[in-house]
């Protein structure tokens, strides 16, 4: 049998295994699930494993990675594959049609925290692997699979493991699916990432709540002061007011603006996919030069004080918040930070305090344009997507470890995205259409093929 019949025939047993990997709730930003990421690990090592790839399960200072290998001939390219099976919190539960560790398939979609993000499009490429395996057919590549689960918590525990590995890791070009197609049956090849930095602000007032009738008008409220600081980190244009903040952002370029503005794009179709009333961005860019090649900076959360049924009549003692930026090149996420310290620091009224955490972040990663690996990436896809060629894309996420992938190893990662904006990653009712999943194990395939003719 050949490996393309093994996937046709195979259709059933692929979605119950990968029904069996998203039963796992592997939550990497709480520790309460520790034990549900190890038992993830180890399903995913053991189901390599039963398949013909020799794994281990490495530790690292957070949550263990599960690395395997098969290795032929060194005559042959070496592909390294990355995903993560650590998955987002699945809350809000309530807003959930089904349970979110319990995958089912409603009208064509597969509905499971980490469905489309990313196990079920990790899980694509595994399956092009057993397929090779299973019928028996040489592979014409070494593999290396590099599996993490630390990829959401914004924890940097891998790209330590990845310095101290360079070797292990060694490889000619590495494939990545995380990210998405530009649209419903249009494949895309994406060639940049946005990096990502994190703070926290903490503005301290009283050292107790006080009675706002008693004391109100005497005291500053720390919800007014960090409410007044974080409103002036944006001027009426949409541009970050932080001092420097833009210096060292790499400009859109017109080679970039050209091939943005010939991606099918419809205001409606965006509005209704985000479920928003109005576009809303910076002055000067479109929409998707906005989500693709300039920075932002939001407040992700925002808290103090009450909130309980009633009302209650106090000025709180403090007001907290949590603040991301999307860098783009060459931004450095810790000067970023730095830079943000300072200018709150500067700005926050001496009758609070005021305390900011760093966090650091990542930076954007920036992969070729061109060449023949992203060439043959393109032929894989056009076969796994019936004929359709991918389109060439930006993606406004971050995946921290593609940038150190170059740093470190110097290598470049293909990111070929099988699912859509749209599948609700980190929010309720995550969903991988079953299509996507097929065609992404398809093209998994097909890729295979295409990078053994690349000459390394
Ligand atoms: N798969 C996403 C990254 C992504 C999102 C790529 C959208 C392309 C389009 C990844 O799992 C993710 O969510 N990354 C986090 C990183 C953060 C926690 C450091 C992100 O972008 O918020
Ligand atoms: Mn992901
Ligand atoms: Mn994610």
């Amino acid at each position: 049998m050949n490996p393309k019949t093994f996937l046709d025939e195979n259709k059933e047993r692929r979605l119950n295994e990968l029904f069996d990997f998203l039963r796992f709730p592997s939550v990497s930003a709480k520790s309460d699930h520790d034990q549900d990421g190890e038992a993830c690990a180890r399903w995913l090592s053991d189901h390599l494993n039963r398949m013909g790839v020799k794994t281990d399960i490495r530790p690292t200072s957070g949550h263990p990675v599960v690395y395997g290998e098969l290795i032929s001939s060194p005559d042959k390219i070496t592909v390294l594959y990355y995903g993560h099976y650590d998955v987002q919190p699945p809350e809000p539960l309530e807003l959930w049609k089904s349970t979110p560790f319990e995958p089912i398939v409603d009208g064509g979609y597969i509905i499971a925290r980490g469905s489309t993000d990313d196990k079920g499009q990790l899980f694509t490429h595994i399956k092009a692997l057993e397929a090779y395996l299973a019928t028996g057919t040489e592979l014409p590549v070494n593999i290396k699979l590099l599996i993490e689960g630390d990829e959401e918590s914004g924890h940097e525990y891998l790209a330590q493991f990845v310095k101290e590995n360079k070797d292990m890791l060694d490889a000619d070009i590495i494939v990545c699916s995380d990210s998405a197609q530009y649209g419903i049956d249009q494949p895309a090849v994406t060639f940049g990432l946005r990096g990502i930095a994190f703070v926290e602000v903490k503005i301290t007032g009283p050292d107790r709540d006080l009675h706002s009738g008693s004391f109100g008008g005497s005291i500053a409220n720390p919800i007014n002061v960090l409410a007044k600081i974080v409103a002036g980190l944006h001027d009426d244009d949409g541009h970050i007011t932080i001092p420097g903040f833009y210096d060292d952002a790499i400009p859109v370029s017109d080679w970039e603006r050209e091939q943005f503005a010939e991606l099918p794009f419809t205001e409606k179709d965006y509005l209704k996919k985000t479920g928003s009333k109005a576009l809303y961005g910076e002055k000067g860019y479109t929409t998707l030069e906005r989500i693709w090649s300039r920075p932002t900076l939001d407040i992700n959360g925002i808290n103090g004080g009450y909130q309980g049924e009633g009302g209650k009549t106090i000025i709180p003692s403090w007001a907290s918040c949590k603040i991301t930026m999307r860098l783009v090149a060459d931004q450095d996420p810790g000067d970023i930070c730095d830079k943000i310290e300072k200018h709150i620091k500067q700005v926050c009224p001496d009758y609070v305090d005021c305390e900011i955490i760093k966090h650091g972040g990542a930076a954007a990663a920036a992969v070729p344009t061109d060449g023949p690996w992203l060439e043959a990436a393109a032929r894989a896809i056009k076969t796994g997507f019936d004929g359709v060629a991918p389109v060439f894309m930006k993606e406004g996420g971050s995946i921290p470890i593609v940038g150190v992938f170059r740093e470190v190893l110097k290598l470049d990662t293909l990111l070929l995205g099988w699912g859509q904006s749209d599948d609700n990653a980190h929010s309720p009712n995550e969903r991988f259409a079953v299509k996507d999943f097929e065609r992404g194990c398809y093209s998994g395939l097909a890729l295979i093929d295409e990078l053994s003719k690349v000459k390394a």
